[in-house]
């Protein structure tokens, strides 16, 4: 049997255009605060993570044209972009995808946002659903 190397979920993302709207949806409907808030500049995104129990929702915003987001925005409209499973070791997970014949999005893992390190595996593996890895550091579990 398979060993299971997803250990939870860590952040369910969310394709959005207004974040500040969305926070404020979020806040104003279900009492959900930010914990944090980052931009990422390598993949031209704004994020605010929104706790929830063990996990987050992640609101995900472009901040330039040309950056992936922005693009799956202008395709496909606001809604669910990706689900970030939390593992132990993302490189291991990485070549489990490989291993099993799957198709990835970074071929090695790279830094993600809130010092964690992450990989994606592409939707055409995946049943259509983008899967970000997501390796939280040491200590840093929530
Ligand atoms: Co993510």
């Amino acid at each position: 049997m398979t060993a299971l190397l997803l250990t939870e979920i860590d952040h369910v993302a969310i394709a959005v255009r207004d974040i500040d709207a969305a926070i404020a949806w979020y806040g104003g409907t279900f009492g959900a605060q930010v914990a944090h808030r980052e931009l990422v500049e390598r993949d031209g995104v704004e994020e605010a993570l929104l706790e929830v129990a063990e996990s987050y929702v992640q609101l995900v915003s472009p901040t330039r044209e040309d950056s992936p987001v922005a693009r799956f925005l202008s395709a496909r409209g606001e809604g669910l972009h990706h689900v970030g499973f939390r593992v132990a070791d993302c490189a291991a997970a990485l070549q489990a995808v490989k291993r099993a014949g799957g198709r990835v999005i970074d071929e090695v893992p790279r830094p993600g946002s809130r010092g964690t390190t992450i990989a994606f595996v592409h939707p055409a593996s995946s049943f259509g659903t983008l899967v970000e890895l997501v390796q939280v550091p040491a200590g840093r579990e929530m």
